[in-house]
């Protein structure tokens, strides 16, 4: 028998799992093990290290709930989500406007409005705009009937469902009319702190990093034939646009708000123009490129129960 040391322990372990049937599954374990044996290795890994570890992890499921998934919080604050949103993007049969994340805030149940419809139910006076843009495929034709799914902070820099699990505000469903405009009027979103109240929050403080997002607006887009795009557009004047604590933000995604524009569709009110690109889609777009879902669509799914498409990313 061949003895086991630092050095042999590895191949020992790839030789053992060789035998996975499922291909990608033998590619994916076999690369886990190798850079998670080197990882170990670089830092001489002690128990008590390890051990702090495995309770952060245990920390971070027993937080998971119908409204909070702390695992997708924790890929999205070591860069993991963006970078994976990223090789998901290089993957695109076009170039199209790239990915932002999804985050924690997502929901599937959304009022569907009119164009033109304000997403804000009590906009406080001086705060309320005008959002708008273009759905286009990549060469700029408009791509009418798309689905422009919308969620954003109010004015207190909180989503909806963080002052009430049932309440629903500031996200709406819109569709694109002959041109592919969008149109509605919502209030300027705000910077937020991401949940740091569990052990992705304590990583973040005993980090000293500060743990905010730079203001932005959440888009779901979906068309018939065209890859679906999870974004999100970025205000240019935020501080934090250049270290989201997230690596969401990205200057091709950030944007103004403009005082007198004169295409825009809603005279008289400030606004901000977003204009997105659709990719065609491709047989492998059939799977969900989301990294997120709502939490409750994740719980059904590990459950077994039916989940809608994207659950689990
Ligand atoms: C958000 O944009 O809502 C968000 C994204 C990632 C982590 C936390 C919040
Ligand atoms: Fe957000």
């Amino acid at each position: 028998m061949r003895e086991l040391t630092p050095d042999t322990i590895t191949d020992a372990v790839l030789d053992q799992m060789a035998t996975t049937p499922d291909p990608r599954l033998k590619t994916i374990m076999a690369a886990a093990v190798k850079h998670l044996h080197a990882f170990a290795r670089e830092v001489n890994l002690t128990p008590a290290e390890w051990i702090k570890g495995i309770e952060f992890m245990t920390a971070a499921g027993k937080m998971c709930s119908p409204e909070r998934q702390e695992f997708i919080l924790l890929s999205d604050t070591l860069g993991l989500s963006a970078l994976i949103n990223g090789l998901h993007d290089a993957t695109a049969l076009e170039e199209a406007t790239h990915t932002s994340l999804l985050g924690p805030f997502y929901r599937e149940a959304a009022p569907t409005l009119a164009a033109g419809s304000s997403i804000a139910k009590n906009p406080k006076p001086g705060t309320e705009c005008v959002l708008y843009g273009r759905v286009t495929d990549a060469a700029g034709k408009p791509v009418a009937g798309a689905t422009v799914s919308i969620w954003q902070t109010g004015a207190d820099g909180l989503y909806d469902i963080q002052s009430s699990a049932t309440s629903v505000d500031y996200r709406g469903v819109f569709t694109t009319d002959a041109n592919g405009l969008y149109f509605l009027k919502t209030v300027k979103p705000l910077g937020y702190s991401i949940p740091m109240d569990g052990p992705v929050g304590a990583m973040v403080k005993a980090q000293a990093r500060h743990g905010m997002r730079p203001a932005h607006i959440h888009f779901l887009v979906g068309a018939a034939g065209y890859r679906e795009l999870v974004t999100a557009l970025y205000l240019r004047d935020d501080p934090h646009l250049d270290d989201d604590v997230v690596f969401g933000s990205s200057g091709d995604l950030a944007v103004d708000v403009v005082a007198n524009d004169p295409d825009c569709p809603i005279k008289g009110m400030p606004s901000i123009r977003f204009d997105m690109r659709l990719s065609r889609e491709s047989a492998a777009d059939k799977t969900s490129g989301r990294v997120g879902a709502d939490p409750s669509a994740i719980l059904k799914q590990a459950k077994g129960e039916p989940a809608p498409a994207g659950a689990g990313g």
